[in-house]
């Protein structure tokens, strides 16, 4: 098929991109390389470089090649960052993706894959959540996500395209098999963070808080690996055709990891101390995620295979060594 990778050249865009490309698909990334890196481009892809909210641009694109199917991942995704920008993701992350759709349908491009987030989710209710868990976010971040799965609901309605909303939860590690160079800029997310400090970019790394009603009180998260989570677009985007149907599907490990777990994986496998400070908990931090994929598992036959903590470490190191000694 004739696939379309929007942000394609991102973190987990690229992973995707990779998938795609390996399960015979001819790939078109479009990136405005603003957190995406020509390092993570393949040959075997055509690029255009260009933004989600110029509109000429992308219609241009949809109608001059006829392509089978969508992936939709460029958004900005700092949830703190939202709640004091609003205005930057409201005008990239939903104006940009009414573009996408509008295009697409001028374009007649009928299959839509979504990076939603388990950031609809809100704070939980109960765990582990599944998609019938109420959406209520506790962040702006998370409103855009959910009010585009809104909006891809109207648009399978109103103009017969199918989608297939992905919730992920905590994306994490790289490549598998080493392939994939560009390291994530400007990282906010625990993993990235203790593998800077593992590697000496940063000194020390912050525990948000440790009085959690967990086990050793530092928050527990469900860490999805990026080939999983790539491995998931393929399958969603073969179930929304074959099946002529949309789905919205949570993507995690269903497993939980605490901050401390984390660091101490970190510290076995690099060997390295990995300094880290308690420090005040950060707001809007739920003690406890996790997530349960059985529909996933029931629809797509699709289960995490690389989400153990140990290979979320693993990767993650192998990228970070490789990035800096190149
Ligand atoms: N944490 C630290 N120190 C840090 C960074 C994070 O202690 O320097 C802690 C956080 O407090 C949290 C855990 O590590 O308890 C994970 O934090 P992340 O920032 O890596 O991820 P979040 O769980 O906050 O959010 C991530 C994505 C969201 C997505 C969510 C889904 O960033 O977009 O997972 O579960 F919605």
């Amino acid at each position: 098929m004739n696939i379309l990778v929007i942000g394609g050249a991102g973190y987990i865009g690229s992973h995707v991109t990779r998938e795609f490309l390996d399960n015979g698909h001819n790939c078109t990334v479009y990136d405005n390389l603003s957190s995406g890196l020509r390092q993570n481009l393949y040959k075997e892809a055509l690029f255009i470089h260009g933004d989600i909210l110029d509109f000429p641009c992308l219609l241009d694109v949809m109608t001059n090649t006829s392509f089978d199917a969508l992936i939709h991942l460029a958004a900005f995704k700092a949830a703190g960052e939202s709640m004091l920008n609003p205005g930057k993701y409201a005008r990239n992350n939903i104006m940009g993706t009414i573009n996408i759709l509008n295009a697409a349908c001028q374009g007649g491009i009928k299959n839509i894959v979504f990076s939603s987030s388990a950031a609809v989710y809100g704070e939980p209710q109960y765990l582990p959540i599944d998609e019938k868990h109420p959406t209520v976010p506790e962040n702006f971040y998370g409103f855009t996500k959910l009010d585009i799965e809104r909006l891809l609901e109207w648009y399978d309605k109103l103009k017969n395209i199918r989608f297939a909303a992905l919730r992920y939860f905590n994306a994490a590690g790289y490549d598998i098999d080493s392939r994939i160079k560009g390291l994530e800029q400007n990282p906010a997310n625990l993993i990235p963070i203790i593998m800077e400090t593992a590697i000496g970019i940063r000194k020390e790394m912050q525990v948000f808080g440790n009085d959690y009603d967990t086990t050793d009180g530092t928050c527990i998260r469900d860490y999805i690996h990026v080939n999983d989570l790539a491995k998931g677009h393929v399958s969603a985007l073969d179930y929304i055709i074959k099946n002529d149907k949309s789905i919205t599907i949570n993507l995690g490990s269903e497993q939980g990891f605490s901050v401390t777990q984390v660091l101490e994986t970190a510290r076995k496998i690099t060997g390295k101390p990995i300094p880290a400070k308690t420090v005040e908990r950060r707001s809007g931090d739920p003690a406890k995620l996790t997530a349960s994929c059985s529909l996933a598992s029931e629809l797509l036959g699709w289960k995490a295979r690389y989400s153990d903590m140990e290979t979320l470490i693993k990767t993650s190191w192998e990228a970070y060594k490789i990035a800096i000694n190149s």
